[in-house]
C-alpha cells in the first residue's frame, strides 16, 4: 500500500490540511484584485497554500486565471522575461495553436521565435531579441494586462521565491521597473511569495524600498498541532495501521510541528510499522530521519567557527539565558556582545531565526542531530 504522507511535493487534496484562516485570506485579497505577500520559513507550505487558494478561486469562479511562475532557479533578468512571456501565454491560452496565435498577437513586436520540446502539446521554449530594451520588456511586463483586457479575464500572476530578485544584476533597478509598470495594471494582480524572510522583509517593509506598500503581507504561521494528530491517526488507520494519540503528539512535538518533518517522519514510522506503532519503533524513525541529514549537517557545521557551534549546541539543549555568565562560561561563547554577534551571523545563514524574542532552529532536525552528536 502506498504510504499517505507526501513530502517534499505540493501538496493537494486530502494531503493538504487546515489552513482555512490563510485561505479566506489570500481568496478573499485574489478575488478583490488585490496583491498579497506570503512569507514563511522554508518548507512550511507557501506553495502549496498558494495552489490550494487558487483552486478554492477557480471552483466558483473561472474568469480569474491563475499563472505560476518559480524563481528558484531563474539567476537572470533575461531568463526571468522568457519564463515569464512562456508561463504567461501558457495559463492564458488552451491550445498549442492558441499560444502560436497569442505570441503572434501580443509579442509580435518582439519577432519571437518558438521551439518545442519532447511534448509539443505541453511545451515549449520561446527565444527574443531583447535589443531595444527598455521598450521590449515593458511589453513583457504589459503581456497579462493586455492578454486580459483582449480575453475579459483577470489574471493573477503568482511568482514563488520572490526574493530571488535582490540578487541579480542590478537589482533596485529591476525592482523599480517592475513595480512601475505593474501598479498600471487593473486587470493583472501579483501573488509574490517566498522563503527567505529577512530578504522579504527587506524588499516590501523598507520604506526606500520600491515594492513597500504593494501588497496585503501574510507571515503564515505554524499549522496548529491538533490538525496534525488527528491527520496522522486516521491516515494510520486508513492504511490499515495504527498509531495511538500519545505516540501521534509525540511525533509532531518531536520535529516542533513542522509540516514537511512531521510528514517525514510520519511517513518513515508508517514504513516502519506493520501493525502498531510502538515506541521503539518512534524512536528508531526519529533516528533514521536525524541520520538521513547528517552529510547535510556536517557540511554546515564545516562552514562555521567553534563558538558559532557552541552556541548551536547550547541552544538545541534549550538553554536561554545567553548574557548569563554560567551559559557563556559553560559553552565557551565569549563575551554577551559576542553571543550578539554570533546570533546575526547564524540568522543570516538561516541556521536560526527570531519571533517573539525567543530565538529557534529553522530546521528542527538540524536541532535533533546536534543533540544526538554532542
Ligand atoms: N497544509 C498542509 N498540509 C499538510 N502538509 C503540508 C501542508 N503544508 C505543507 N505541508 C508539508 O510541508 C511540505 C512543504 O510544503 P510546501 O512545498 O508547500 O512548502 P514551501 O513553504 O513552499 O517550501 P519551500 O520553502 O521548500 O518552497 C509539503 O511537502 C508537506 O509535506
Ligand atoms: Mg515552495
Amino acid at each position: 500500500m502506498k504510504s499517505p504522507f507526501v513530502y517534499g511535493k505540493v501538496v493537494t487534496g486530502n494531503s493538504f490540511i487546515n489552513r482555512t484562516e490563510e485561505i479566506a485570506r489570500l481568496t478573499g485579497n485574489f478575488q478583490n484584485y488585490l496583491n498579497s505577500i506570503l512569507i514563511s520559513p522554508r518548507r512550511w507550505g507557501k506553495s502549496s497554500l498558494v495552489r490550494k487558494a487558487a483552486t478554492v478561486v477557480n471552483t466558483s469562479n473561472s474568469n480569474i486565471r491563475f499563472c505560476f511562475l518559480d524563481m528558484f532557479r531563474i539567476r537572470t533578468e533575461e531568463e526571468f522575461y522568457k519564463r515569464y512571456a512562456i508561463e504567461i501565454i501558457k495559463s492564458t491560452s488552451g491550445k498549442l495553436d492558441e499560444w502560436i496565435e497569442n505570441v503572434k498577437n501580443f509579442m509580435g513586436r518582439l519577432s519571437p521565435s518558438f521551439s518545442f520540446g519532447t511534448d509539443p502539446a505541453n511545451d515549449f521554449q520561446l527565444s527574443f531579441d531583447l535589443s531595444s530594451r527598455e521598450l521590449d520588456v515593458e511589453e513583457i511586463l504589459n503581456l497579462p494586462e493586455k492578454i486580459a483586457i483582449k480575453k475579459k479575464i483577470h489574471i493573477l500572476v503568482c511568482i514563488d521565491e520572490f526574493q530571488n530578485i535582490g540578487n541579480y544584476k542590478d537589482a533596485l533597478e529591476f525592482q523599480k521597473l517592475l513595480r512601475s509598470v505593474w501598479q498600471y495594471h487593473h486587470n493583472t494582480s501579483y501573488c509574490l511569495y517566498g522563503s527567505k524572510r529577512h530578504m522579504m522583509m527587506e524588499l516590501f517593509e523598507k520604506q526606500s524600498m520600491p515594492f513597500y506598500k504593494f501588497g496585503d503581507i501574510l507571515f503564515l504561521q505554524k499549522i496548529k498541532k491538533r490538525h496534525f494528530i488527528e491527520f496522522i491517526t486516521d491516515s494510520f488507520s486508513k492504511t490499515g495501521k495504527s498509531i495511538n494519540k500519545n505516540y501521534s503528539e509525540n511525533l509532531v512535538d518531536r520535529v516542533e510541528t513542522h509540516p514537511y518533518y512531521i510528514q517525514q517522519l510520519a511517513h518513515i514510522v508508517w514504513v516502519n510499522t506493520t501493525g502498531n506503532v510502538t515506541e521503539d519503533i518512534l524512536e528508531e524513525s526519529v533516528n533514521e530521519l536525524i541520520e538521513q541529514n547528517t552529510i547535510l549537517y556536517q557540511q554546515i557545521l564545516n562552514e562555521l567557527s567553534y563558538t558559532q557551534i557552541n552556541f548551536l549546541i547550547a541552544l538545541s539543549r534549550s538553554e536561554t539565558s545567553f548574557n548569563s555568565a554560567e551559559v557563556l562560561q559553560k559553552y565557551a561563547l565569549g563575551t554577551s556582545g559576542n553571543v550578539t554577534k554570533i546570533k546575526k551571523v547564524l540568522i543570516n545563514k538561516e541556521i536560526v531565526d527570531i519571533t517573539n524574542g525567543s530565538i529557534f532552529f529553522l530546521d528542527p532536525a538540524f536541532r535533533l542531530w546536534l543533540l544526538k552528536m554532542f
